[in-house]
C-alpha cells in the first residue's frame, strides 16, 4: 500500500494552513452592518475641558452605547459603537511597541470600553489606518501590522476600519489583505472595513480581492453634514452603478459612508431621503450624530423598521439608480418576497433634485419602472406606518409626489 511520507503531510498541513488564511469568510457582516461611529459629528475634538460631551473619550463612548440600548436603536438593528480616529496617544508603549489608547481621555483603558459596550448588548469597532499614520497624524499600523491585530483582538475589538492616509498606494494590494489575514489569525472574529478604494483616485478598484478580503469598504469620499454631499456621493454611485453594484452581497458591502440624520445640515425630508437611498444601496447603517440630540422625528426616520428591512434584506442585492424623469430620480432595488414564479419584489424611491416649491407630482408606468411581473404588486409606503396603496397592475401607472430634496420609498411586493 501506498504510504505517505510525514514530510508530504507537513506539507500538506501547511499548504492547508496558507490556504485557509486566504479568504476572509468570517462569516460576518451577512446583511449590511449597522451602528454608530463618532467621526462625521465628533470628528477630532480632543479638548474635553471645552467641550466634556463631545471630545474623543471614553465617555462619549460609554454615553452613546447607553443611548443606542436605551433609546431604542439596538432594538431595530443597531450595534456597532465605533471609535474613529483620534483616539490614540501621539506614540507607542517605548517598551512594548504597543498602541495606547489616550491616557486622559480614555483612563479605563479600551477593554474596561469594550466591557461596557458588550454589557449593553452591542459590539466594539476600532478605527486604525494602514499608513505611517492615521489621517488625523496618530500612529498607524503598518511597521506593527501583527502586534496591532494581536492587540485589537486582546482588546476585544468586534469591528476594525483601517484607513488609508499617509501610507502609498501601490502598497494596499498587498498590505490590506495581509492586514486581514492577521485579523482572522488571531481566532478573534473581527468586521474588517477597508478604506483602500477611497485612496485609488480614479484607478479601478480590485473587487476581487476586496470581495474575498474585507466585509465592506469606503468607495468614494467622506461625507460632510449637508444635502449637497449627499447628492455627491449618490451621484458617485449612480455613474459608477455598472463596476459598484454587482459587488455587494452577504458579508461584503459597497460603503457610501456615514448617516448623518440627526445633526445640523438636513432638514426633515432630505433626512429621509438619505435613509431611502441607502437602503437602496445596502449601505451599511452606520450613524453619526448626537443621540441626545435626535430630535423625535428625525428619530422615527433612523428606526424605521419596513425601510431598515429593505436595507436588510437578506438577498442582499444593491439597487441601482434607473432612471430620472423631470429630476425625480428613480432608485429601484430587488427584495424580498419572490413570489411562486421567482420573480422579486422592489423598493423603489423616487428622488427630488428639485427646488421649485410645490410637492412635484410625476406619474410612471409599471413598465418604465421595470416592474413586469405579469400580476402585478401591492403597493406600500414605507414612510407611512401599516399604509395598503392596493394592487397594481402590470399595466398600470404609479403616480407619486415628491417635496422639494426630498423623496417618497414605497415597496413593491410581487403578487
Ligand atoms: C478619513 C476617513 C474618515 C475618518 C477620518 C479620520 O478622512 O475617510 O471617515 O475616518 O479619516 O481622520
Amino acid at each position: 500500500m501506498y504510504k505517505t511520507s510525514p514530510a508530504v503531510i507537513v506539507l500538506l498541513l501547511l499548504l492547508q494552513l496558507l490556504n485557509s488564511g486566504q479568504a476572509l469568510e468570517n462569516g460576518l457582516a451577512r446583511t449590511p452592518p449597522m451602528g454608530w461611529m463618532s467621526w462625521q459629528r465628533f470628528r477630532c475634538i480632543t479638548d474635553c475641558n471645552k467641550f466634556p460631551d463631545e471630545c474623543i473619550s471614553e465617555r462619549l463612548f460609554r454615553r452613546h452605547a447607553d443611548l443606542l440600548a436605551s433609546e431604542g436603536y439596538a432594538d431595530v438593528g443597531y450595534e456597532y459603537v465605533i471609535v474613529d480616529d483620534c483616539w490614540l496617544e501621539k506614540a507607542r508603549d517605548n517598551k512594548t511597541n504597543k498602541l495606547v489608547a489616550d491616557r486622559t481621555r480614555f483612563p479605563s483603558g479600551l477593554n474596561a470600553l469594550a466591557d461596557h459596550v458588550h454589557s449593553r448588548g452591542l459590539k466594539f469597532g476600532l478605527y486604525q489606518d494602514f499608513g505611517t499614520h492615521t489621517c488625523a497624524g496618530y500612529p498607524g499600523v503598518i511597521d506593527h501590522m501583527q502586534l496591532d491585530a494581536q492587540t485589537f483582538a486582546d482588546w476585544d475589538v468586534d469591528y476594525v476600519k483601517l484607513d488609508g492616509c499617509y501610507a502609498n498606494v501601490t502598497d494596499m494590494a498587498e498590505g490590506y489583505p495581509q492586514f486581514g489575514r492577521l485579523l482572522n489569525a488571531t481566532g478573534r472574529p473581527m468586521v474588517y472595513s477597508c478604506s483602500w478604494p477611497a485612496y485609488l483616485e480614479d484607478a479601478y478598484p480590485d473587487y476581487e480581492s476586496l470581495i474575498k478580503h474585507c466585509n465592506l469598504w469606503r468607495n468614494w469620499d467622506d461625507i460632510d453634514d449637508s444635502l449637497e454631499s449627499v447628492f455627491q456621493i449618490m451621484d458617485y454611485f449612480g455613474k459608477n452603478q455598472d463596476s459598484i453594484q454587482p459587488q455587494a452581497g452577504p458579508g461584503h458591502w459597497n460603503d457610501p459612508d456615514m448617516l448623518i440624520l440627526g445633526n445640523y445640515g438636513l432638514s426633515y425630508d432630505q433626512s429621509k431621503l438619505q435613509m431611502a437611498v441607502w437602503a437602496v444601496l445596502a449601505a451599511p447603517l452606520i450613524m453619526s450624530n448626537d443621540l441626545a440630540k435626535v430630535e423625535p422625528r428625525v428619530k422615527a426616520i433612523l428606526q424605521n423598521r419596513d425601510v431598515i428591512a429593505v436595507n436588510q434584506d437578506p438577498l442582499g442585492i444593491q439597487g441601482r439608480r434607473l432612471l430620472a424623469k423631470r429630476d425625480i430620480e428613480v432608485w429601484r432595488r430587488p427584495i424580498t418576497p419572490k413570489n411562486d414564479d421567482q420573480e422579486y419584489s422592489f423598493a423603489v424611491a423616487f428622488v427630488s433634485r428639485r427646488t421649485d416649491g410645490e410637492p412635484y407630482g410625476v406619474t410612471f408606468s409599471l413598465k418604465e419602472l421595470l416592474l413586469t411581473n405579469s400580476k402585478g404588486y401591492s403597493v406600500q409606503d414605507l414612510f407611512e406606518p401599516k399604509s395598503n396603496l392596493g394592487v397594481y397592475e402590470a399595466d398600470s401607472q404609479f403616480s407619486t409626489r415628491v417635496v422639494p430634496n426630498g423623496v417618497t420609498f414605497y415597496k413593491f411586493t410581487a403578487l
